[in-house]
C-alpha cells in the first residue's frame, strides 16, 4: 500500500493473524474534520474493517442516559457492538446516539479516565485482530502507538461546525458555540493525557510527526 500523503509511517511491531501480518490504519483529530467520510472510504478501498471509536462514547453516554447512572458506572457493563449499526446491549442505537443531547454527554464521558480506561481494553481488543482503519482522537496515541499508518486529520473551526450543522439540520453558529466549550474540554483532556503518558511511557519522537492532513475549506 502506499503511503497516504501528510501521514507518517511507520513499522515497529509486526503483528500476524494466521498467515499474514496485520495492519492498522489509525485516523486521528478532531470532531467534524471529516474523520468518518475519510475512514469509511479508506477502509473500503483496502477492504478493512472500520472502526468509529466515537460511537462507543456515544453508545456509553446513551446508556448511563437511559439508566440515570454517571458513565463511569455502566462503561465497563455495557456490550456494544460496532459495525455497519451500533448495538447497545444488543439494542440497535445508531441513530438515536447522534442527537445532541448524547453529543453532549458523550463528549462528558469521554473526559473520565474510568470511561476512557474501558474504552481502550475493548478497542484494543478488536483492534488485536485483522485490518483495520479506526478514527478518534486517540488511536495513534493511546490506542494503538504502533499503528503501521497515522493520520492527523483536521479543518478549520468553522468548516468543522459547517459539517455538523449540515448533518443535523441545525444552526452552524449554534454548532460553532458548543463546539468551542467541547474543544476546551477535550484539549485540556489531551494536555492532562499526554502528561500522564508522558510519566509512565518513554514517548517515541515518531508520535510527534503528524502532519495536517486536509484543511478542508467550507
Ligand atoms: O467523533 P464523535 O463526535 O462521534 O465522538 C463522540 C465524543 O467522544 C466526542 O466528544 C469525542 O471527542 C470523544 N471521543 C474521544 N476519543 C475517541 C473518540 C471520540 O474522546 N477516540
Amino acid at each position: 500500500m502506499s503511503p497516504i500523503p501528510g501521514s507518517s509511517t511507520t513499522s515497529r511491531r509486526s503483528r500476524h493473524d494466521g498467515g499474514g501480518e496485520l495492519m492498522v490504519v489509525a485516523i486521528d483529530g478532531p470532531a467534524g474534520a471529516g474523520k468518518s467520510s475519510v475512514a469509511r472510504a479508506v477502509a473500503t478501498k483496502l477492504g478493512f474493517t472500520y472502526l468509529d471509536s466515537g460511537s462507543m462514547y456515544r453508545a456509553v453516554a446513551l446508556a448511563a442516559l437511559r439508566a440515570r447512572v454517571g458513565p463511569a458506572d455502566v462503561a465497563s457493563r455495557v456490550s456494544i457492538d460496532v459495525g455497519e449499526r451500533v448495538l447497545l446491549d444488543g439494542d440497535d442505537v445508531t441513530a438515536e446516539i447522534r442527537s445532541p443531547e448524547v453529543s453532549e454527554a458523550a463528549s462528558v464521558a469521554a473526559s473520565l479516565p474510568a470511561v476512557r480506561a474501558a474504552m481502550v481494553v475493548q478497542q484494543r481488543r478488536l483492534l488485536g485482530h485483522g485490518h483495520w482503519v479506526a478514527e478518534g482522537r486517540d488511536i495513534g496515541t493511546v490506542v494503538a502507538p504502533e499503528a503501521e499508518v497515522k493520520v492527523f486529520l483536521t479543518a478549520s473551526p468553522e468548516a468543522r461546525a459547517k459539517r455538523r450543522a449540515d448533518e443535523l439540520g441545525i444552526d452552524p453558529t449554534t454548532v460553532l458555540a458548543e463546539q468551542a466549550i467541547r474543544d476546551q474540554r477535550d484539549s485540556e483532556r489531551e494536555l492532562q493525557l499526554q502528561a500522564k503518558l508522558e510519566q509512565e511511557l518513554p514517548i517515541e519522537p515518531e508520535l510527534e510527526r503528524w502532519y495536517p492532513l486536509w484543511d478542508a475549506p467550507v
